[in-house]
């Protein structure tokens, strides 16, 4: 029936928790963080006794503090329309601790704030979320311990019927820059946490549309069967961006698309259309089933990076009628820079399921719109039953399953059908599901999602240690090759990127869905 949507609950009311964050002045707290946190508040999901505490280097006091948190709802919701009652919640008496990030006396400060407001509101939960620069990571990590406030787990005990205080950890993304220093920062969590008390982000993972994937195959009997080397010729995953890289010149010249887009967000997609069933829906049996076909995907060879991956960076051209600057010319970025900020590659999978089918995904800025999916390309039928019909074999369109991740949420099915008439004739039509006009509800955002997960102790929407491992050893060979070889081709803003992206298809007789 339609009419409001109704919110989302979560199933059980949360546990009352500190959420302590690091970098509580930064661009992520105030875009992301607090308006989650806000509209968890007005569904009233968030607990009683749910205290912010930030951790900075700047010289703030509790009230600066408070009115940091909120400018942050009101420059995302527009202060008219802000629900004070639930902006009290977030904001309740929220604590400042000052330090550097690399100060032991600082953290003992924070420690003893965290006893103050342990005794005051009887609980003992902490929430430690690092959304500072990631070159901080360790650092943090190291003097967490250092001034014990890790509180290093083993099980969760439950002693004489009650749970024992939780201490966990969430890490924002990029988790490394390559394989050797996402293994370095593995080492330096393990050393202080036990895998069971980290978080680490991946916010494409809380997007409803990626949770659903493993509901529309695992809950439907027609997808399955048809899921695997006999009946799909290949798969395509796009997550195309109109915007450029904003004011995130600095960190785009480190990253690049290869690590910003596909060793995290698009390596999740692939994971959760190519994995196997998982025993159950929990977190390790899912995250068992990802990393199982990470590591089956066939070494990248780095002196043939070429044949695998292809790379771009877009020079000045037009989008939605207006011009935009080259790459090179944005904000702090150097005006000879090699960064790519388009790549593709192509992944062949060793296994039963997949031998022979290749995944393609692709990722770029500047492309004529924003648009991310999952496309599922069929074989076509192995015979032409019309041959009255004045046609091909070729001719037939091959049916095609897309996941549409955003915008326009969906899932769409393309099938042949007969043109009407007395003629033969056919003519792909859709088959069309999107969540705005079908399901009437409001779903959580994926930082609220992910805050939830993390306060109740979900960690399925969370990368573990081996999924990063495994991800940034796909990617190497080419971040190596790529590393080796400074000259990069452009495109033109609002174009689908460069030839050599259409190059990774046409080599296999294949083309981009869009492009
Ligand atoms: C971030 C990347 O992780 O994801 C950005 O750093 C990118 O460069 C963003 O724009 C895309 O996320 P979304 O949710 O807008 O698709």
């Amino acid at each position: 029936m339609a009419g409001e949507p109704a919110p989302l609950q979560t199933q059980t009311p949360l546990a009352p928790c500190n959420l302590v964050i690091f970098g509580v002045t930064g661009d992520l707290t105030h875009r992301k963080l607090v308006p989650a946190l806000y509209d968890l508040s007005c569904q009233g999901v968030l607990p009683d006794g749910f205290t912010v505490v930030g951790f900075g280097r700047k010289a703030l006091t509790n009230e600066d503090m408070r009115l940091l948190l909120e400018k942050a709802v009101d420059d995302h919701y527009g202060s008219a329309v802000v629900d004070g009652t639930a902006c009290e919640r977030v904001l309740l008496a929220p604590r400042y601790v000052q330090g550097g990030f690399d100060d032991i006396e600082a953290y003992r400060r924070l420690k003893d704030e965290l006893e103050r407001l342990e005794k005051r509101t009887g609980t003992a939960n902490r929430l430690f979320y690092l959304a500072t620069p990631p070159s901080l990571f360790p650092t943090i990590i190291r003097m967490l311990d250092a001034a014990r406030l890790a509180r290093r787990e083993t099980r969760r005990a439950v002693s004489d019927g009650a749970p024992r205080p939780w201490t966990r950890i969430v890490i924002e993304k990029p988790f490394g820059s390559d394989l050797r220093s996402a293994d370095e920062l593995n080492d330096v969590v393990r050393s202080v946490f036990d895998e069971s008390q980290v978080y680490r982000i991946d916010h494409y993972l809380a997007k409803e549309t990626v949770q659903n994937i493993l509901m529309f195959r695992f809950a439907n009997v027609l997808f399955e069967p048809v899921w695997n080397r006999r009946y799909v010729d290949h798969v395509q995953i796009t997550a195309a961006e109109s915007i450029g890289v904003e004011h995130r010149g600095i960190y785009y010249e480190e990253a690049g698309a290869l690590r910003d887009m596909i060793q995290n967000h698009l390596m999740q997609l692939f994971a959760l259309t190519a994995m196997e069933p998982p025993i159950a829906f929990s977190a390790d049996a899912v995250r068992d089933e990802k990393v199982k076909v990470l590591r089956a995907v066939r070494p990248i060879p780095p002196r043939d990076a070429d044949r695998f991956a292809a790379r771009g960076q877009y020079a000045r051209g037009i989008i939605d009628g207006q011009p935009v600057p080259a790459y090179r010319e944005e904000e702090k970025v150097s005006p000879t820079s090699s960064v790519e900020t388009y790549a593709a590659v192509k992944l062949l999978i060793d296994n039963w399921r997949w031998e022979g089918v290749p995944f393609y995904l692709r990722t770029g800025k500047r492309l004529p719109q924003q648009l991310t999916e999952i496309a599922v390309q069929f074989k076509r039928p192995p015979f032409l039953l019309f041959r009255q019909a004045d046609m091909d074999l070729e001719d037939v369109v091959p049916n095609l399953l897309v996941i549409r991740i955003q915008p326009n949420e969906g899932i769409e099915l393309r099938v042949e059908s007969k043109v009407p008439g007395q003629d033969i004739g056919l003519r792909p039509v859709v088959l069309q599901f999107t969540y705005g006009s079908t399901l009437n509800e409001l779903p959580f955002s994926p930082y609220e999602t992910l805050l939830v997960d993390s306060m109740s102790g979900d960690q399925t929407l969370f990368n573990r240690d081996d999924q990063v491992n495994a991800s940034w050893r796909i990617i190497q060979p080419i971040l190596d090759a790529w590393s080796r070889n400074a000259e990069i081709d452009t495109y033109v803003a609002g174009t689908w990127g460069p030839e050599q992206g259409y190059a990774l298809m046409a080599n296999d007789g294949r083309a981009w869905r869009r492009g």
